[in-house]
């Protein structure tokens, strides 16, 4: 990957600076608590599933097949990927909803099968951990790639709920659905993720789990700001000190 943020990496896998990792299948509003926690500890945040998404959408516009691993795994070493205020970018072109799509989440499904596409992105992904903290979300977080993160969550929902969220968020933004298709796309990237050899969708070991099916987005932030307070009561009281706290992306550069 040609971005980075330089300094003050911590390729520890979490242990050292602070990790609240964030892992659970498409649709549970991961990256809505994320983003959430991060603003409210201070924390930076990093979406991994973007990393997957914009990997996707760069092979589409290569022309090149989700199935190639070797290709995807040279083309994810060098991606030159950007976060800014909340904007995913490619090649410093803003990708605005392209990235939120359910074809951007299928091709991401695709080639984040792939070993040696994963392995491409790892060291990129463990570079994001900077003091005072990160909060990262995504599959294999607490598995694999913050497995050393003192605060691992598992946000679960049913596929029926996912998809009915999914469902009007997507209304809510004027793309045309269908509910019952949608249903069976969350299901089949649930397989996908879950069934896959390398790094597949599981809860890590000691991992809160969350089933926010019948929660608001509210009470699951709630939930997991418990297990915050009990896992890193210092850093609570930091930032109660500092109100100021506003969230950081891990920005490259
Ligand atoms: O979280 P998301 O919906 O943006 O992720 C899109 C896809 O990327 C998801 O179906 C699987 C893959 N992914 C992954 O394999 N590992 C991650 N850490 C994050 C996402």
């Amino acid at each position: 990957m040609t971005a980075d943020n330089g300094a003050e990496a911590q390729p520890d896998g979490g242990a050292a600076v602070p990790v609240i990792t964030i892992d659970g299948p498409s649709g549970t509003g991961k990256g809505t608590l994320a983003a959430r926690l991060a603003a409210h500890l201070g924390w930076y945040c990093l979406d991994s599933g973007a990393l997957y998404r914009v990997l996707g959408l760069a092979a589409g516009r290569d022309g090149i097949d989700l199935d190639d691993e070797t290709a995807l795994a040279g083309l994810a070493a060098n991606l030159g990927i950007g976060f800014a205020a909340g904007r995913v970018l490619l090649e410093g072109e803003d990708l605005g909803d392209l990235i939120r799509t359910e074809t951007a989440g299928l091709a991401a499904s695709r080639v984040a099968v792939h070993p040696m596409v994963r392995a491409a992105l790892l060291d990129w992904q463990r570079r994001q951990v900077r003091p005072p903290g990160l909060v990262a979300d995504g599959r294999d977080m607490g598995t694999l790639v913050f497995s050393r993160a003192r605060l691992k969550v598992f946000l679960d929902a049913s596929a029926q709920e996912r998809a009915e969220r999914r469902y009007k968020q997507l209304m809510k933004k004027g793309f045309n659905v269908n509910l019952p298709l949608l249903v069976e796309a969350v299901r089949q990237r649930d397989a996908r993720d879950r069934d896959r050899p390398v790094a597949p969708l599981r809860a890590a070991a000691g991992a809160v789990l969350v089933d926010s099916t019948a929660m608001s987005a509210d009470d699951v932030f709630e939930r997991v700001l418990e297990e915050v307070r009990r896992v890193f009561p210092d850093q609570f009281h930091q930032v109660a000190a500092d109100a100021n706290g506003g969230g950081l992306e891990a920005v490259p550069g």
